[in-house]
């Protein structure tokens, strides 16, 4: 769980930016909800590298320095994430990828105190994703320092498939996200199957968190979050943390959804039904519930109805049934129903309880 610079802020970004940032993670709770990544992304460095071949940090942006930003970072016991290019330059333009610099970039990271790095795809020189991936995964094992490696390959050539072999812990699976349902939606249905591929320490990453910019209604925000909990999706908020409003803290704190998210298990959850506009997703959580949204994509608003069945739960008497917006508790025999708002998704977790046992066995009498 993190913080990212670049859907808020894109290019705009400096030293005091950072700083205000991780002191709003503090005290907004966001670190102790679970938030402990504060990354970086396009635009810290200089255009070019110094006479021996090194990053600089933006001496107008960055006066500082990374180190020093690490060290701030750190000291609110919080994680700094860094960004850089499987290419010649970054996506921006405006400063060098690592594409043949991995060892030196990567030695760098390590030596200024940077816990993850994002690495992109832009100006890749049509060279093997698989290779140019490795070969930083490699470079990053060899400073010896415990650092994030977070594939930005677009999904173009499966990194589902082959992130684990080269040292990475997530991959993204699309193409960027923004701040609008229709590509929100658009991301989620493309990661129908991917399920198969996650699990602890291996993450599919369907891009990070739009909560908050204003693009989307309140109800579009709690879909959008909810269902990227149910995805096990690497939350990486990316809206101004230093002036969020209370609706905005309300979906980004949910602890509810965080623990599904978060779930030990590390299963993925996904659909178990597509009735058009409403559908249902379930995901198996280790304690043996289970996390189900009730997702609705029409503009109306509708009933949608599930039961403790579709959604993966064995037979019992009774179900405890928690509403993960309102916390409200309740019991049921199987059935979960909601009244959900356009656009908008209801979510629950489903305890099985008072399960059957089996007939003792009769007492064998031996003649
Ligand atoms: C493309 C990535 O997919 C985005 O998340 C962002 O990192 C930009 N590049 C930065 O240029």
């Amino acid at each position: 769980m993190a913080w990212n610079s670049w859907n808020k802020f894109g290019c705009n970004i400096n030293e005091q930016l950072i700083r205000e940032t991780a002191d709003a993670m503090v005290g907004s709770g966001l670190r102790d909800a679970g938030y402990r990544y504060l990354n970086l992304d396009d635009c810290w460095a200089e255009s070019d590298r110094d006479a021996a071949g090194r990053l600089v940090p933006s001496a107008k942006h960055f006066p500082s320095g990374i180190k020093a930003l690490a060290d701030y970072v750190h000291g609110k016991g919080l994680k700094l994430g860094i960004y850089t290019s499987a290419g010649t330059r970054t996506c921006a333009d405006t400063m060098p990828g690592a594409l043949d610099h991995e060892k030196d970039d990567a030695q760098s990271f390590a030596d200024w105190g940077v816990d993850y790095l994002k690495y992109d795809n832009c100006n890749n020189q049509g060279r093997p994703a698989i290779e140019r991936y490795r070969a930083m995964g490699d470079a990053l094992k060899a400073t010896g320092r415990p650092i994030v490696y977070a594939l930005c390959e677009w999904g173009e050539n499966k990194p589902w498939e082959w992130g684990r072999d080269v040292g990475a812990q997530l991959w993204r699976t699309t193409g960027d996200i923004s701040d609008n349902w229709s590509s929100m939606t658009g991301i989620l249905d493309r990661q129908a199957g991917l399920e198969a591929y996650s699990g602890p320490s291996a993450w599919n990453d369907p891009d990070m968190l739009e909560v908050g910019n204003g693009g989307m209604t309140t109800d579009e925000y709690r879909a959008h979050f909810a269902l990227w909990a149910l995805l096990n999706a690497p939350l990486i908020a990316g809206n101004d943390l230093r002036s969020m409003d209370e609706t905005t803290k309300k979906i980004l704190l949910n602890a509810d959804l965080i623990a599904v998210d978060q779930d030990w298990g590390g299963k993925q959850g996904h659909k178990v039904r597509d009735d058009g506009d409403a559908e249902v997703w379930a995901k198996p959580m280790s304690d043996g519930s289970a996390a189900v949204v009730l997702f609705n994509r029409g503009g109306t608003a509708t009933t949608i109805t599930s039961g403790a069945a579709e959604a993966g739960l064995g037979h019992a008497v009774d179900y405890r049934l928690r509403d993960l917006w309102s916390g409200a508790e309740s019991e049921t025999t199987g059935t979960i129903r909601a009244a959900v708002p356009p656009h908008g998704a209801a979510v629950y977790r489903v305890w099985p309880q008072r399960v059957p046992q089996a007939a003792p066995h009769g007492t064998l009498s031996l003649q």
